[in-house]
């Protein structure tokens, strides 16, 4: 189950791990390629799914909503209810968002599983942190410095790293680096690269292989 799924990255690379997904999402997604729901996550029945995972919107927590007074304050944040709500559900889940959510980044000394990912680590040209908590161990892949100087957004030019945020452009950038064809602009700026969630699902089975799954 893919909660606040848009039009499908993370989703996209769930199924790429091997998992069959479905998708809830309040607003319609003519773009979403699987099973969908037009649904309110936060109330929507998780009942025989086997994992779930979900990425609340991040302009409640993200810095670039310092750039627009109010924006932030105009989303719910939804990371405490979330976690709250899939806790008491019992199952293997995984919380996507940005830095400044309150997710966890990294394994903690009260039991918190966390991890930061970034397309660097998966060999791509892009910048673009999010974090994933966890109810099953996750290995931080090792993280290249960023070298190249990141692109205004909407103003690539060769010998930059193209920010794929805003009216990001050239669009067929944006797409190669997100490994993702099937999106808008829009739709790009808010997703997770399928490598990103691909990673996750491995990860998963290799944990409940291990017997560290929940
Ligand atoms: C950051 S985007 C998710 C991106 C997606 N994971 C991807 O990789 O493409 C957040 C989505 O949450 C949806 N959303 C916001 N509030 C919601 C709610 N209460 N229930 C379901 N979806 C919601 C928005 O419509 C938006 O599509």
């Amino acid at each position: 189950m893919d909660l606040f799924c848009s039009a499908g990255g993370a989703s996209a690379g769930y199924y790429r791990a091997g998992f069959d997904v479905v998708g809830v999402d309040i607003e319609s997604q003519p773009n979403y390629m699987f099973a969908f729901h037009r649904a309110d996550a936060v109330t929507f029945p998780l009942d025989g799914f086997d994992i779930v995972a979900g990425s609340p919107p991040c302009q409640g927590y993200s810095g670039m909503s310092n750039c627009r007074p109010g924006l932030a304050g105009e989303y719910p944040q939804l990371i405490d209810v979330m976690r709250e709500r899939l806790q008491a559900w019992g199952g293997p889940w995984i919380l996507e968002n940005v830095a400044g959510s309150g997710l966890a980044e990294q394994d903690d000394l009260f039991g918190a599983n966390g991890v930061l990912l970034c397309g660097t680590m998966f060999g791509r040209e892009l910048y673009r942190h999010r974090l994933f908590e966890t109810s099953f161990p996750v290995a931080a892949p090792s993280h290249p410095r960023h070298l190249k100087p990141a692109s205004k957004a909407g103003h690539w030019k060769p010998g930059t790293v193209i920010s794929v945020a805003g009216n990001c452009a050239p669009i067929r950038l944006a797409r190669e680096v997100m490994d993702i064809a099937w999106m808008t602009r829009e739709e790009l700026s808010e997703s997770i690269p399928p490598y990103y969630s691909e990673y996750l699902g491995l990860s998963f089975f290799a944990a409940l292989k291990a017997g560290a799954a929940a």
